[in-house]
């Protein structure tokens, strides 16, 4: 009888441990019990992202969210946390890899500090279309950048993607002499302080979260997005004008805490792995179809002069933002440039 109870509050003590250890710890105990997890004492997995709730990678986080619900049966429950409510580009990679958050979907060029290749998607010009950069993220290239981080507690899952970007300034962008003496947000990395350096143009690394009012009190004159990041975040409401240069892209790596998943219990993860794989093929369909809608959206309000570039006149951006490969095919990789060049 003694014995019984022991065990008993043995087992009780375990699961505790173990429901605790899920509560986004940076995964200290193993939680190899999936028992620990009911419907009324779920796992929680806290998504944390910085663009709206409406755009793909919002919408693919809360599809995530509820595919994770079906198949544990209601044992996960998937907090989603958009618009930096919770963490912004400064502070959501330690938070991922202190555990205090279990998935995050930076974009690629926010990696620069693990792994300068992650500026990959900056070298101007680089992909030829959209089929390209596909190639390269499921291809050997992207996997290889991806595993990359693994030694610093990061375990990629997934490229979800935005699409190419575009020019915006409160100012004239027309030509590369338009662009002299402005000053554009960036997202992070010296890449993309050497392309506005090309173009004679000042850089400053602005948080996503903090770009609108950048723009607004004319901290910086421009910045570059994708037209779906432009249409969400409202800045045609401070921006006049917009280049469609397609110069460079918006992928986003989808990260989580390795150590994390690693002690996942095992049906859970197999959950997760199917969750993220239906969650891709849905936000990567979306990405695409939203940022035309953004675009048609865009054009059509008539609120910014919208420039179309003459294949000539792209060849001048083509020409003066060259420069920034003999500066970095060095850090970024010989290797990848010329891999992802050749998709
Ligand atoms: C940006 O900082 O401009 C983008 O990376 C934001 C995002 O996540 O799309």
């Amino acid at each position: 009888m003694k014995k019984g109870w022991k065990m008993l509050m043995a087992g009780g003590l375990s699961a505790l441990l173990l429901a605790a250890a899920g509560c986004g710890g940076g995964g200290g105990a193993k939680t190899q019990d999936a028992s620990a997890y009911t419907k009324e004492n779920p796992l929680t997995i806290k998504f944390s992202h910085v663009t709206t709730a409406d755009s793909p990678k919002g919408k693919a986080a809360d599809k995530f969210a509820e595919l994770m619900a079906e198949k544990t049966g209601g044992k996960v429950k998937v907090e989603v946390y958009p618009s930096s409510q919770l963490y912004g580009d400064k502070d959501e990679l330690e938070a991922l890899q202190a555990g205090n958050v279990q998935v995050i979907a930076p974009s690629a060029t926010k990696l620069v500090g693990f792994n300068p290749a992650f500026q990959i998607v900056d070298m101007p010009f680089l992909f030829k279309n959209h089929d390209s950069v596909i190639k390269f993220w499921d291809g050997e290239l992207g996997k290889k950048l991806m595993s990359s981080l693994e030694d610093k507690n990061l375990q990629g899952l997934a490229m979800w993607e935005n699409g190419f970007k575009v020019f915006t300034s409160s100012k004239p962008i027309g030509s590369p002499d338009e662009f002299k003496g402005q000053k554009f947000r960036t997202q992070a990395g010296k890449v993309l302080e050497a392309q506005f350096k090309a173009l004679g143009a000042g850089a400053a690394t602005i948080p996503f979260g903090e770009t609108y009012t950048a723009l607004q009190q004319g901290t910086v004159d421009g910045q570059e997005n994708t037209w779906n990041n432009i249409d969400t975040q409202k800045y045609e409401e401070v921006q006049k004008n917009l280049l469609v240069s397609n110069h460079g892209r918006i992928d986003y790596i989808v990260l989580t805490n390795k150590k994390w998943y690693s002690e996942l219990p095992e049906d859970i993860r197999k959950a997760f792995d199917e969750s993220m794989a239906e969650a891709t093929k849905y936000e990567r369909e979306l990405a695409v179809q939203l940022d035309k809608d953004s675009e048609d959206k865009l054009r059509g309000s008539g609120k910014m002069k919208i420039i179309d570039l003459s294949d000539a006149d792209r060849e001048k951006f083509v020409n003066v933002m060259e420069a920034v490969y003999s500066d970095f095919a060095e850090s970024v990789g010989k290797e990848i440039i010329d891999g992802a060049r050749q998709l």
